[in-house]
C-alpha cells in the first residue's frame, strides 16, 4: 500500500515505519522535508514534508503529536483531499463529547478512520489486537489492512467513529496498566 504517515520523525511514526518498511510504500512526512528525508534515510523510505507526502497515496496515517492533529488536518485539506485517513492520535485529557478522530474529520474532506490507540510504538509487531472504527467502509478497510500488518495479532473492525472516544480513551487505560504491573501492556479481545 502507498501509505503517507504524517509526524513520521516522532516516536510512533518511526516504529510504524520500520514495521511497514518491507511491506509497504512509505512515505515519511514532517513540518520539515529535510528532517523527513533524514529520519526516512536510515528506514529506508522516503521523506518530505507533510503537504509533499501526501500526494498520490492511498492512505493517510495522522500520526503528529496529538495536540497538533486538529491544526495539521486543517492545514492540509486541500492537500489530501478525499485521500482515506487514518487518526492514531489520543488525548489524555479528553476534551468536550466528540472524539479528536471526530473533530479531525471535521477539518477534512477525507473519509477518517481511528485506530492503533492501544499499540504503543514499543510494542508495534507485537501478538496483540489493534482496534479500527470509521464510517466510511472502504476507507476502514484501508486502515484495517494497515493496521492488520502493524501488528501480530488481529485488526478489528470497531464499528463507526463515534466509537473512537472509547478507543482513545484506551490510552489512558494502557498507560494506567504499565504503570501499575510495569509492563507493556496491548489488547487482545476474546471471542471474535
Ligand atoms: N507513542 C505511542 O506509543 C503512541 C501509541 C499510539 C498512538 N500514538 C499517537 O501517535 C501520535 C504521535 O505520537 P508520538 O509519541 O510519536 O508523538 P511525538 O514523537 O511527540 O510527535 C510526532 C511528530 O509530530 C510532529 N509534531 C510535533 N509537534 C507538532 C506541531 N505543533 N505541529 C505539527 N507537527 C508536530 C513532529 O514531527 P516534525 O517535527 O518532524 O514535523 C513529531 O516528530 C500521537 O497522536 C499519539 O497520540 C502514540
Amino acid at each position: 500500500m502507498k501509505v503517507a504517515i504524517l509526524g513520521g520523525t516522532g516516536k510512533f511514526g518511526t516504529a510504524l515505519t520500520r514495521r511497514l518498511a518491507s511491506t509497504d510504500d512509505v512515505v515519511i512526512g514532517s513540518r520539515d522535508a529535510e528532517r523527513a528525508r533524514a529520519a526516512a534515510a536510515e528506514l529506508g523510505v522516503r521523506g518530505a514534508s507533510n503537504e509533499d507526502a501526501v500526494d498520490g497515496v492511498e492512505l493517510v496515517v495522522l500520526a503528529v503529536d496529538a495536540s497538533a492533529a486538529l491544526d495539521t488536518a486543517r492545514a492540509l485539506r486541500a492537500a489530501i483531499g478525499t485521500t482515506p485517513v487514518l487518526s492514531v492520535a489520543s488525548e489524555l485529557t479528553v476534551k468536550g463529547e466528540r472524539s479528536l478522530a471526530e473533530r479531525v474529520a471535521d477539518e477534512l474532506d477525507a473519509p477518517v478512520s481511528a485506530g492503533l490507540h492501544t499499540v504503543a510504538a514499543s510494542t508495534i509487531g507485537e501478538e496483540q489486537d489493534a482496534l479500527v472504527c470509521g464510517d466510511d467502509d472502504d476507507a476502514k478497510a484501508l486502515a484495517l489492512e494497515l493496521a492488520g500488518r502493524a501488528v501480530a495479532g488481529r485488526a478489528i473492525d470497531a464499528g463507526k467513529l463515534r466509537n473512537a472516544r472509547a478507543l482513545e480513551g484506551l490510552t489512558g487505560v494502557i498507560v494506567a496498566v504499565n504503570k501499575r504491573y510495569k509492563a507493556h501492556a496491548g489488547i487482545r479481545l476474546t471471542g471474535v
